[in-house]
């Protein structure tokens, strides 16, 4: 066992990881573009771009110079009575890209944060209104917004968050039926606070596509009752569904909209949550009260917009959303063997993400292991990847290049192959 890994199992403590049960930690030691590097020199091509984050590729060199260029200006400076060049032409370009009506940006540091913001945004906003009952969102069956208190409230509780359930806030969550949604809206009437929903494409539910239609549905429903609809990209946004924003695939204008993981390229942790300027107005007074009280340290650093501001040129330059549509389509073409495979279940793609189910009945013992055996499978063939559950995805940056997408391509069907003996 190496030296970092002895010393990594003294110390750390994993995220989502039952260190009991869970195989060593690859230690890594360098990444670049698709790939990153191991210990001892073996390479891995990051089938799920490091959790979704990683956009262009790993050490993209012009976010990397518009860090270190940003770091030698200005490292960071507090963001309450004080602005600086990158916020607010951050801010500028968001507001330009976003669905159309949004117009303030707020910064905080991940998408937990970001849909913690808007959730806050929203029962303030209600409480300004002289309206404190409306307090209960509408949120959807395996919906995943982050891991603080607000956004594992909205959040599906099974099976993650079941030990904290009692401490969550209570939220009316329906099916991925609009008609669902909107009886679940008019019977909670003037308790309603507002929708809040992952467009098109739900990422930790397990590669979830909507139904088409259903997020326009969510927006007139939302609208008719006038109440705020809250779109979480945190995951789907700047391109990985084919469209700059996921909503615009359904013409939606929501009323906040929650951005992170890609932001910065995934080179910097950084998120914003955009919103509408009326929402803004209604903070607007000279009484300080009616203030949005929420902060964190590191809000707006200017190294994370700096290098957000490169992402948002390379993705203009590249049209970084065609390239995720023209990979996922590539890495479709070459699983389409499976098709008719019993064991495979719901092949399917959105821009650069494919999915599908393993099904088939596995003795006893394994199902409970089966997702750190395929992952190892995976790595074998060269590629990271971590199955949701029965879910199998890969979802790599837009650097990948065509061989290193069927090599993915290769280690998904070696994984299907394997779960079939296991
Ligand atoms: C849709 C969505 N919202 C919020 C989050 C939480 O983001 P973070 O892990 O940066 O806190 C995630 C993370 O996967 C996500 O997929």
């Amino acid at each position: 066992m190496s030296n970092l890994i002895t010393r990594d199992k003294k110390v750390c403590w994993h995220p989502f990881t039952q260190h009991g049960l869970e195989s060593d930690p690859l230690a890594v030691v360098g990444a670049k573009g698709a790939q990153i590097e191991l210990e001892g020199g073996r390479k891995l091509i990051d089938g799920i771009s490091s959790w979704w984050a990683i956009l262009h590729g790993h050490g993209e060199p012009t976010i990397l110079q518009a860090i270190n260029d940003q770091y030698a200006r200005l490292d960071h400076v507090l963001f309450a009575g004080a602005t600086h060049e990158p916020a607010v032409r951050l801010s500028e370009r968001l507001c330009e890209l976003a669905p159309a009506g949004l117009s303030r940006v707020f910064f905080s540091d991940d998408g937990s944060t970001s849909v913690e913001v808007a959730l806050k945004m929203v029962i303030q906003r209600w409480v300004l209104r002289d309206q404190p009952k409306r307090h209960t969102f509408l949120a959807f069956e395996g919906a995943y917004h982050g891991d603080t208190f607000g956004a594992m409230s909205v959040g599906d509780p099974d099976p993650f968050f079941a030990s904290f359930k009692p401490l969550l806030f209570d939220v009316r969550r329906v099916g991925l039926d609009k008609d669902e949604a909107i009886a679940a809206l008019d019977d909670l009437g003037d308790e309603a606070a507002g929708i809040i929903v992952e467009p098109r494409l739900m990422g930790a539910a397990g590669m979830k596509i909507q139904p088409d239609g259903f997020l326009k549905g969510l927006e007139q429903a939302a609208r008719s009752r006038g109440i705020p609809l809250i779109a979480d990209e945190v995951f789907t946004g700047f391109g990985r569904t084919g469209t700059l924003f996921a909503c615009e695939q359904e013409e939606v204008e929501p009323d906040i909209l929650c951005v992170a993981k890609g932001l910065t390229g995934g080179l910097f942790p950084l998120s914003a949550t955009l919103a509408r300027e009326d929402f803004f107005a209604e903070f607007l007074s000279t009484d300080r009260s009616r203030a949005f009280f929420h902060g964190h340290t590191f809000t707006a650093h200017p190294v994370g917009c700096a290098a957000a501001l490169a992402s948002l040129d390379l993705i203009a330059q590249r049209d970084t959303p065609q390239l995720f549509e023209r990979m996922g389509q590539r890495l479709l073409n070459s699983l389409q063997g499976l098709e008719g495979n019993p064991r495979v279940r719901n092949l399917r793609q959105l821009g650069g993400m494919v999915a599908f189910e393993l099904c088939g009945d596995q003795p006893e013992g394994y199902l409970a292991m089966r997702s750190q055996v395929l992952r190892k499978v995976a790595q074998d063939n060269g590629v990271l990847l971590r199955p949701l559950g029965d879910t199998l995805y890969a979802l790599p940056p837009a650097c990948t290049t065509d061989e290193e997408l069927d090599q993915i391509a290769h280690a998904l069907h070696a994984m299907v192959k394997a779960d079939g003996q296991g």
